[in-house]
């Protein structure tokens, strides 16, 4: 048994980041057994290494009272980057950004440590490369480094030890996981550590009015590594993903206590760094594209920014005995769920056949708005039919194989049209009031609709 009775010591579990104030076999919150590590707490200023200031008396506000000009954005240098962050870095706020290995994550920061290092005292702290290899890779990227500070060190006290001394305005901490705090026992990237050191991060924050940015790895679950109480730490969540095949980027915000939720930002990665992407529907979208079974384009609509991508599903014999179920960029569920649908309500064959759904571009779609272009493209696979190239759909399918509304169908439509689509196959109570001259919709409030729709087309067409 672990026998220190001081109130100094807590117990930390390195499975949950639940914390107890006796150590215990099995950890409370999450049922994990021997999984309690040994923590010293101290005050929480003498241990994030800045000097202990008297805390006024602090009298309640009226909110209406409030000063709203404090929160004084500056530029990141990447307007993709500031439009997810919500308009731009906010002094003082803790941004995470997670992502996979080799993403790109690095080289976001160092282009925004680039641009900053102009206005902002820049300190980029790197437990993971070398200064000599931080070193070619701005010099790659072509960022002159003379107002740059690089610190290669693991110990998050003499980090914001370091920060505080040069006055850094603007700090990377690259990553996060690489770190330590010399009074936590257990190892680097162990729950304890990430989370003592986190939180020292965003004390340095709050204390100085600096921006951190803490740069997580993503484990193979897609959660940031490190317990729960991360995210909770920061003020914003940020995610840059994409496909590794693909040079598109995406970068999201999943937390934001300074912006919406759900934006996107688009980069392509290019051999210069990360270019921003500031027309992502003509970037996903091949220029020559022809009408093919199984190919559609989708009207995607990610907060304020609407996107095309093209979604293509195979619907073909299956050569062994337990027909494979591919989905790369949807959700596997959701796609069990729409065959199910078409299978009730189109007759489409697909029991006992190999399905594939795949969005091109390395686009992960996360939208309900997304089931009627990933069953239109079954269904035309299926059946071998072409769907219009010209056209785009939006909708969500329902279990009975209703078409149900979705929002933004205006924005969406006009995104197509601006891209020289001309026609839209949407959910029948989708009112949309300002159409493009010259667009036409085509309202279906089932799927029996769609597959009437299509046989009249392929009429047309034939
Ligand atoms: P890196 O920024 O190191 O990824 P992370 O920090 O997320 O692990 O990028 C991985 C590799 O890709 C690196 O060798 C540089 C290269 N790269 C480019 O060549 N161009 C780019 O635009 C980006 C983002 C990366
Ligand atoms: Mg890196």
């Amino acid at each position: 048994m672990v026998g220190k009775s001081s109130s100094k010591v807590k117990y930390i579990c390195d499975h949950c980041g639940g914390i107890a104030s006796k150590w215990a076999g099995q950890c409370a919150q999450c049922g994990e057994w021997n999984s309690f590590t040994e923590m010293v707490t101290q005050d929480r200023r003498s241990l994030h290494g800045l000097k202990a200031e008297p805390v006024g008396r602090i009298k309640p506000s009226v909110l209406g009272d409030v000063s709203l000009d404090t929160v004084a954005r500056s530029a990141s240098g990447l307007f993709e980057l500031d439009r997810v962050l919500g308009g731009g870095l906010v002094p003082g706020s803790a941004i995470l950004l997670g992502g996979d290995p080799g993403i790109g994550k690095s080289t976001l920061a160092l282009q925004c440590i680039g641009h900053l290092q102009h206005a902002q005292r820049v300190l980029y702290v790197s437990g993971e490369e070398s200064l000599q290899q931080i070193a070619m890779r701005a010099q790659r990227l072509g960022i002159g480094g003379a107002d740059i500070h690089v610190l290669g060190e693991n110990e998050v006290q003499l980090i914001t030890r370091h920060a505080l001394d040069i006055g850094a305005q603007f700090l990377v901490a690259d990553s996060i996981q690489t770190l330590f705090h010399a009074e936590v026992p257990s190892g680097p990237g162990s729950v304890a550590q990430v989370r003592e050191c986190a939180s020292a991060l965003v004390s340095f924050a709050k204390q100085t009015g600096c921006t951190v940015l803490l740069i997580g790895h993503v484990t193979k679950e897609g959660g940031i590594a490190g317990p729960k109480v991360l995210e909770h730490l920061v003020d914003t969540v940020l995610y840059f993903e994409g496909d590794h095949s693909s040079r598109f980027r995406l970068i999201r915000a999943f937390k934001n206590r300074y912006g919406t939720v759900n934006e996107m930002g688009v980069f392509a990665m290019t051999e210069d760094g990360l270019r921003e992407v500031s027309n992502p529907s003509s970037m996903f979208l091949s220029q020559d594209r022809e009408a093919a079974p199984g190919s559609v384009v989708f009207a995607l609509q990610e907060a304020t920014r609407p996107l095309l991508v093209e979604v293509q599903a195979l619907v073909d014999n299956s050569s062994v005995g337990h027909p494979r179920r591919v989905c790369v960029g949807f959700d596997p569920q959701r796609l069990g769920m729409l065959l199910a649908v078409l299978h009730r309500h189109l007759e489409v064959p697909v029991v006992e056949r190999d399905v594939f759904v795949n969005v091109a571009g390395g686009i992960r779609l996360s939208e309900t708005a997304a089931d009627l272009a990933v069953a239109t493209a079954l269904y035309a696979s299926a059946v071998n039919r072409s769907f219009p190239a010209n056209t785009v759909c939006f909708g969500e399918v329902g279990l009975s194989g209703e078409i149900r509304p979705v929002p933004w169908g205006e924005s969406r439509i006009h995104e197509a049209a601006s891209l020289g689509f001309v026609c839209a196959v949407i959910p029948a109570r989708n009112t949309v009031k300002n159409l493009p001259i010259g667009f036409e919709p085509v309202p279906i409030a089932s799927l029996a609709a769609l597959g009437n729709w299509m046989e009249t087309r392929s009429q047309v067409d034939g």
